[in-house]
């Protein structure tokens, strides 16, 4: 058990006091009864007396004095330690903790606070870093391809037909690398909160029904069947359309990618206690592995890092997140054998809208 530092500083305290008061009762003590004894004349008396107490006074403030300092200078030193050290750590030095000799309870708490501070900011300071690099990398490839494209048919004369195609082709690259940037602002103001969310009236229904449509002929191509399950109460709940509408998007397009040709997807519609609308989009297929699921809303992050069966750079769940986050709601995953994989977001509503 640590020492606390009230109790300690408060006990040493009471000990000097007692000591000094004990020395200057006997000098009192001692000086008055040797004046009785000797039966000196009230006025010497007087004059011993003064002069004892004038030493026990001075004798007295100097030791205070001194003990004093010296305990608040032990109180204190952790203090400086822990500044000193806090000092030299820097951006580039986040992994370093505070080592301070806390061996009372208070400096302890604080040396633990910070240090745990410490963890958070390296964490956050890491998937920062990742972040960078994998952006990085994520335009490095599509423009490699694009420069690779152009350089070719620039080495000799082309017919128009081939021109045409390298436009077309470089085109797709130029929509897929804006889409990216699009999804990564969303996702990083998202997540710095620089985004404010326009929430009207929405029939959230309707958005599941409208992102249908457009994957219709998909998936009618891979006999994908959809189940529809909403809740028609309420009917409609305020949420942002457009981030809902995108939220969805990712969900159904991720579900119809790894669903198996004849396979099943399911949306359900949930009213959300005490107001607001869980969003749940389940598909059949194989399970996700239990070590990817707790960081699949990271960022770029994806199951099969090599993209061998083609799919996005990893943004969708990340986008997913954000838009949950933003409406103060959560976005969640389950998936193993035996079961669908399913994602369920919560989007609650203030006020009971
Ligand atoms: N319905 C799903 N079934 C199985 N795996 C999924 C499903 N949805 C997402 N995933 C996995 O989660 C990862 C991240 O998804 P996402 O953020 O949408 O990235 P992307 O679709 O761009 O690869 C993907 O690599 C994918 O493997
Ligand atoms: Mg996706």
């Amino acid at each position: 058990v640590k020492a606390s530092l009230r109790r300690t500083l408060a006990l040493r305290f009471a000990a000097t006091m007692a000591v000094g008061l004990l020395l200057a009762t006997g000098a009192f003590y001692w000086s008055a009864s040797r004046a009785l004894q000797e039966s000196i004349s009230p006025a010497a008396l007087r004059g011993d007396l003064v002069l004892v107490l004038a030493a026990i006074v001075v004798a007295g403030t100097a030791a205070t004095l001194m003990g004093a300092w010296h305990f608040t200078s032990s109180a204190v030193r952790p203090v400086a330690e822990i500044t000193a050290q806090a000092t030299g750590i820097e951006a580039g030095t986040l992994d370093q903790r505070l080592v301070a000799h806390a061996d009372t309870e208070e400096y302890a708490g604080l040396v633990a606070v910070l240090n745990r501070m410490l963890e958070r900011l390296e964490r956050g300071f890491a998937a920062q870093r990742r972040l960078t690099a994998d952006v990085s990398h994520e335009l490095r490839t599509p423009l490699t391809a694009l420069r690779g494209e152009i350089e070719v048919a620039l080495r000799a004369p082309r017919s128009q037909r081939e021109y045409e195609h390298v436009l077309r082709s470089g085109l797709e690259e130029i929509e897929r690398l804006s889409e990216l940037s699009e999804d990564l602002l969303l996702v990083t103001r998202a997540e710095a909160r620089l985004l404010s969310l326009q929430r009207v009236a929405t029939d959230v229904g309707d958005l599941v029904t409208d992102a249908l449509a457009t994957l219709r002929k998909q998936l009618e191509e891979r006999e994908i069947s959809v189940t529809r399950s909403f809740d028609r109460d309420p009917e409609t709940v305020a949420v942002d359309p457009q981030l809902v509408r995108r939220m969805i998007d990712h969900l159904l397009e991720n579900a119809m990618h790894h669903t198996p040709g004849g396979g099943t997807i399911g949306v359900e519609l949930q009213p959300l206690h005490p107001a607001g609308v869980r969003v749940a989009v389940e598909n059949t297929g194989p399970a996700i592995a239990a070590e990817h699921l707790p960081h699949l809303f990271e960022p770029f992050y994806r199951t099969d890092p090599a993209r061998t069966r083609g799919g996005g750079p990893g943004l969708g769940l990340a986008l997913v997140a954000a838009i949950a986050h933003l409406h103060g709601g959560v976005a969640r995953v389950s998936s193993g054998s035996g079961r669908n994989t399913r994602f369920e977001v919560d989007l609650p509503t203030p006020h009971g809208n």
